[in-house]
């Protein structure tokens, strides 16, 4: 979603303004712009679509500075335009303002500053925040920034320079990520590290409420009752080559050839296979906390939620505590039974999903411990868990979330091990599963040497128009996963069903222009499952087998199958999601659609 980037410092603002954007384009974004401070004035360039379009407007129309702020913009109030394209500027042109989130109070400030002759030129919530910092500026921009903000009721990251008061960029958290980058003689702002990565490891992560005053060589984090709020310095630890794409036509390619690698870096001084069991030294919950817990409730979005599935189902099945997976955008407007007892697992990739991290505080607020599964480092949600497993994927850059849904499924599953060990699972069931855990790099390695088989799958099914995935058990939500890959960057309708609820509905759909995916390995509902191919097979529909094994009872069934090695029933959907991504790639590509930003995506919805 939106990004934010800030440079001051002894350069030209500008190429580090322009980088920082690029880097996070994969977030997703509709419009672009940047505001310099250029000796004379405050200049603003801006311009709807791409970065590249940004740039020819800056061909056009050059312009240089030492201080400056940067944005990308992903639509909420008003068309993504140029009008409504960030940096936004004051009506006296004296103060440009960028902003992530939301300004629910907006109508109500526009109004009031409407009557005071304030005219807008935009439809954006953002422009009342640069009007009513000129409306309080008496000399200092960051009182007027905090005056500003005593008015303002909503959601924000922003970074808000001026040409009265010169040298400094004043930023805001509220709910919207922002960190500062100390570099040597300059001082960068980002909403997210990649941003500035190539320039500083230094980073000082902003906590809500914190406003901090950013100049060349020094900065400050103070609340808004202008008091200091110390802040500790941490270090970014990947490098470089993990948000570049290393030779890959697209980093969802890319990310989905280092799933051996990261599963691997998942399970990395974690797995016991001696005792069958995981060490997570995270979470933060006493041998006694682990027993007593009643139930489990895990909230997420999007893949996520998916992979919150088959925790549910491993959890269930190993620990045997009842688990409920929630929608966190459902949960937080519910009434749910929660107690000190509940323990409440958070997954999020970006550690910053706005519906996921106001479900974790509410369920915190009712009394629950809340434990983050979380693959960005110093984000959000990991801050303010009270436990937390981080994936160590490395930066997913791709939007469709491919090597942390894997790690997801992986550090549920070390969890799992953990929580059932400490209960009634015995040490050789323990064992067996860490083995199977242990095997999964090596297997995963096995299914990328098939990608060339899937590429062809692909090419025959590029023009279809919808999409049936089907699984029963631990790969229904693989089926779910697999179905919402495709839909997200080949824009084709895709569903996923577990396979015998096909009956009452979806097999109305099938004839001959109907592909439809099985995930069938040979698990303990593989027999059922050959009945719903044989469903689909009498219906003329073209059927797609992810199989593992040579299997009599699919003869004659199968159009296209996909080998993948066996594993235990519920690491299956890890194995299984792994052709999936790659059909949903190869597909996407032979459609030219643009793989690592989908259409109207963001890779971290940091807004309700
Ligand atoms: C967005 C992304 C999805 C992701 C979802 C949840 O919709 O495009 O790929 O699964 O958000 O994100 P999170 O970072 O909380 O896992």
């Amino acid at each position: 979603m939106c990004g934010i980037i800030g440079y001051i410092g002894p350069k030209d603002a500008v190429p580090y303004l322009i980088e920082g954007l690029r880097r996070m384009e994969y977030r997703g974004y509709d419009s672009a712009g940047v505001a310099v401070w250029t000796d004379d004035a405050l200049e603003v360039r801006r311009a709807a679509g791409k970065i590249a379009k940004l740039e020819a407007a800056l061909v056009a129309s050059p312009l240089s500075g030492t201080v400056g702020i940067g944005h990308t913009r992903w639509a909420t109030h008003g068309p993504p335009t140029e009008r409504n394209a960030h940096p936004h500027l004051s009506a006296d042109g004296t103060i440009a303002v960028v902003h992530n989130g939301i300004i629910e109070n907006s109508t109500a400030l526009k109004a009031a500053l409407q009557d005071l002759g304030y005219e807008f030129r935009s439809d954006t919530d953002t422009e009342v925040i640069a009007h009513l910092v000129q409306e309080l500026f008496d000399g200092s921009l960051e009182e007027a920034v905090i005056n500003a903000l005593r008015k303002i009721e909503g959601t924000y990251g922003l970074a808000v320079v001026s040409s009265k008061d010169r040298d400094k960029i004043v930023a805001a958290r509220k709910g919207s990520p922002l960190l500062i980058g100390v570099g040597e003689g300059e001082t960068f702002l980002a909403s997210d590290p990649s941003a500035i990565l190539a320039h500083t490891r230094q980073v000082v992560y902003l906590n809500d409420g914190d406003v901090a005053v950013i100049e060349r060589d020094k900065y400050k984090v103070i609340d808004i009752d202008a008091m200091p709020q110390p802040r500790t310095v941490d270090r970014i630890n990947w490098d470089l080559a993990a948000i570049e794409r290393g030779g890959y036509a697209h980093f969802m390619l890319k990310e989905i050839f280092e799933q051996p690698t990261t599963i691997e870096n998942t399970m990395r001084g974690r797995l016991i296979l001696e005792d069958g069991t995981a060490k997570l030294g995270g979470i933060n919950l006493s041998h006694e906390q682990l027993l007593n817990i009643d139930n489990i409730i895990i909230t997420a979005c999007g893949t996520s939620w998916h992979s919150a599935l088959i925790g549910e189902m491993m959890i269930e099945e190993l620990a045997r505590i009842p688990v409920e997976v929630e929608y966190a955008s459902e949960f937080r407007y519910k009434n749910p039974i929660v107690t000190e007892r509940t323990l409440c697992i958070v997954m999020s990739q970006s550690g910053e999903t706005a519906d996921t991290l106001a479900a974790m505080r509410e369920a915190k607020r009712r009394g629950a411990r809340t434990l983050g599964l979380v693959n960005v480092v110093g984000s959000t949600i990991a801050r303010e868990d009270d436990g937390g497993v981080y994936l160590h994927a490395g930066p997913e850059i791709g939007v469709a979330s491919t090597k942390a849904f894997t790690s997801q499924v992986v550090a549920l599953a070390l969890f799992t091990l953990k929580l059932a060990r400490k209960r009634e699972l015995s040490v050789a069931r323990g064992r067996e599963f860490a083995q199977a855990l242990a095997a999964l790099p090596g297997q995963i390695k096995t299914v990328l040497d098939t990608a060339s088989v899937i590429e062809a799958i692909a090419e025959e099914f590029k023009r279809a128009s919808n999409f049936l995935y089907l699984g029963r058990g631990f790969n229904f939500p693989a089926a779910l996963e697999g179905a919402l890959k495709l839909k997200e960057i080949s824009y084709i309708h895709a569903e996923g069903y577990p396979a015998a609820e096909m009956k009452h509905g979806p097999i109305a759909l099938i004839d001959e222009m109907m592909p439809v995916v099985f995930i069938a390995p040979h698990d303990a509902v593989f027999d059922k499952v050959v009945s719903n191919v044989q469903e689909v097979k009498a219906r003329n529909g073209k059927t797609i087998v992810i199989t593992s094994r040579d299997e009599p009872s699919l003869k004659g069934l199968v159009d296209y199958e996909i080998r993948i090695p066996e594993t235990a029933d519920m690491l299956m959907p890890i194995l299984a999601s792994v052709p999936l991504q790659l059909l949903a790639y190869y597909i996407a590509v032979k459609r030219g659609s643009n793989v690592d930003q989908p259409r109207n995506l963001a890779k971290s919805v940091t807004v309700e």
